[in-house]
């Protein structure tokens, strides 16, 4: 979910709308606003599905100087308008957005609650409710109110809060816990926001929250306390970040111009990761990971398929023995743990729930860490103790394309450094940088190659229900990225599968007409993959082959240019990221707004 807030600006109505519009990729189940105009007036808006439904809703005399807003990614409750944030209390004095899941939200309900007619199914109902009636029944002033309530809620929970309360309509009550939440400050007015863009069109100069405080926001003043009451100072900080680089320009989706920019985002890393012919970075991160004997790599989605890749290079380039976990099975079935072991978090958004989970423990242990991410400041990056930045830019489309090749680049400059650091000769023999200048041009390449990729897609990927990418080794890895993007924008079921697995059971589903995609790249596994092709293709397959040029035979359907066969994955995933790109536009679908999907997901 997303949440924006802002007080002491007459337009704050399009501020709102706008900050949505920027949140929209964390959710648009439904949306919603609360205003106040100070002078005796206030309005609640609605709607389910999109921002754009909301703003159609709004009439001209929904006005207001203070107001908060929220786009929701359903958790508690079926995403239509009851359910929609703000919720508000029964007296409609109080209104709340939420961002997170209160996991004790039934307990507090049945204790305080009983008597309380309820509108909605949502958790965060509970809360707005419960601070009502500390305010109307235990005469508590908002405050304190909505401090005794925090302290009741259980520590598991997750959540960022923007509360408003009629009585005092200049003033946002703000809490997280786990949730991201930034305050942003501008000129005569300022704002919350779950992340920095969605207030970059008002300012660049933002103040971090941390869990566990009270923030009172005022058009002139921004007054934070911990939950015992005791103030606090915090610096600010600002984001230098073009606010025209998350508009998606001529492209009729995000997602194209994210495709797009990927040869680009290469030659940027090239640019700030390496001096001369050799990466840069900080001796203190690289001399941790020599003391570690274990490399741990944590994500989720995309970039848990990223670490695949990274860590076949981290074993030969490092040598260091490295596996690689989804987050949200790590936190709650850690393995074994290593003597000294070094973890590295990826995550493009910084902010994935399941992924800061792990990271919480990895500090209680203090063990040291490094977070590869997209965006500065972000809370995977504060709290770790390293970070490296993928430079990619805002990625706003759900399917993550540039962010999965910038975390690969960033993991192959991260692999070599240390390998060079330890005295490996297969990372002293690595010609990184020359490589990644092919690998621009590689990715140049394929995407001029669009409309070949669209004809493909419409001739063997728009009709079937099923379809299967297969590969081994690193191409495996791939082919698991690959169908995760067919099946998350076309609705495709797409399984990657390795290829030597797929006749011990999985080559039962089979049947006339199903796409395999092979990935063929690597010289030791190339016949083996065609072979499985073939295999597939007697029982009734239509086969589509995306090889490597010095690997391509006549037939193949997609050859892309030939690089260091670690890193294949940088080429080979655009051809996919492109299939899915296109069965998705000709089934009519929304592209970059996937049903059910939200692009930063902040609750476990
Ligand atoms: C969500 C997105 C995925 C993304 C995953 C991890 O599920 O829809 O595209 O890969 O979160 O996000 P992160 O920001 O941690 O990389």
């Amino acid at each position: 979910c997303g949440i924006v807030g802002v007080t002491g600006n007459k337009n704050s109505v399009s501020i709102l709308i706008n900050g949505l519009k920027k949140l929209e990729y964390r959710g648009y189940d439904s949306a919603g606003i609360y205003v106040n105009d100070q002078q005796g007036h206030d309005y609640l808006v609605k709607r389910p599905g999109r921002i754009s439904n909301l703003e159609e809703a709004l009439t001209p005399e929904v006005q207001g100087t203070a107001g908060i807003g929220h786009t929701r990614w359903a958790t508690h409750g079926e995403p239509n308008e009851v359910n929609a944030h703000p919720q508000y209390s029964n007296d409609n004095r109080f209104y709340l957005v939420h961002n997170g899941v209160i996991e004790n939200h039934q307990q507090l309900r049945d204790h305080y609650l009983e008597d309380v007619q309820f509108k909605s199914q949502t958790d965060t109902e509970v809360i707005v409710q419960l601070v009502d009636k500390f305010v109307t029944k235990y005469n508590l002033d908002t405050k304190s109110a909505l401090l005794k309530t925090l302290r009741l809620i259980s520590p598991d929970s997750s959540y960022a809060f923007v509360l408003m309360d009629r009585e005092q309509p200049d003033t946002l009550f703000v809490a997280k816990n786990k949730s991201p939440l930034l305050v942003g400050l501008a000129d005569g007015y300022n704002m919350v926001g779950s992340d920095a863009t969605s207030m970059l069109k008002q300012t660049n100069r933002f103040m971090e929250i941390d869990d566990h405080e009270l923030v009172i926001v005022k058009p002139d003043a921004v007054k934070i306390e911990d939950l015992d009451g005791n103030e606090k100072t915090r610096d600010t900080f600002t984001v230098d970040m073009d606010p025209s680089a998350a508009d998606k320009g001529a492209y009729p989706f995000y997602m194209l111009k994210e495709v797009d920019e990927q040869p680009a985002v290469m030659r940027k890393l090239v640019q700030k990761y390496f001096k001369d012919d050799q990466p840069q970075l900080d001796e203190k991160l690289l001399q941790d990971m020599a003391d570690a004997d274990h490399i741990y790599i944590v994500g989720a989605g995309t970039s848990y398929h990223a670490g695949l890749i990274g860590a076949r290079m981290f074993e030969r380039l490092t040598k260091t023995p490295t596996t690689v976990h989804i987050s949200s099975e790590f936190a709650y079935e850690q393995p074994l743990l290593s003597n000294k072991p070094f973890f590295i978090f990826l995550s493009q958004s910084g902010e994935t729930a399941d992924s800061r989970e792990v990271l919480v423990h990895v500090n209680e242990h203090h063990w040291p860490s490094l977070t590869i991410t997209n965006v500065d400041k972000s809370t995977l990056s504060r709290e770790a103790t390293y970070t490296l930045l993928l430079y990619a830019g805002p990625e706003i489309a759900v399917a993550s394309t540039k962010a999965y090749t910038a975390q690969i680049a960033v993991e192959a400059i991260l692999a070599k450094a240390l390998g060079e650091f330890k005295q490996i000769p297969e990372a002293q023999d690595f010609a990184l940088k020359q490589q990644l200048g092919i690998v621009a041009n590689g990715m140049q390449a394929i995407t001029d190659s669009k409309d070949k990729i669209e004809s493909l897609a419409a001739h063997y990927l728009s009709k079937p229900r099923n379809a299967f990418y297969i590969g081994r080794g690193i191409d495996w890895s791939v082919s698991l990225e690959a169908a995760l993007k067919l099946k998350e924008i076309s609705y495709v079921q797409a399984e990657g599968f390795a290829s030597g697995e797929l006749k011990h059971g999985t080559i039962a589903l089979i049947e006339k007409n199903t796409p395999v995609i092979g990935i063929v790249t690597q010289d030791r596994t190339a016949g083996l993959t065609r072979s499985n092709l073939e295999e597939t293709e007697a029982r009734g397959a239509n086969t589509l082959t995306i090889a490597a040029r010095h690997l391509a035979k006549e037939d193949d359907t997609i050859v892309i240019p030939d690089v260091d066969p670690l890193l294949t994955p940088l080429l080979s995933v655009l051809p996919a990221q492109l299939l899915a790109y296109y069965t998705s536009l000709g089934k009519g679908l929304d592209v970059d707004k996937p049903r059910n999907l939200a692009k930063s997901v902040t609750v476990q």
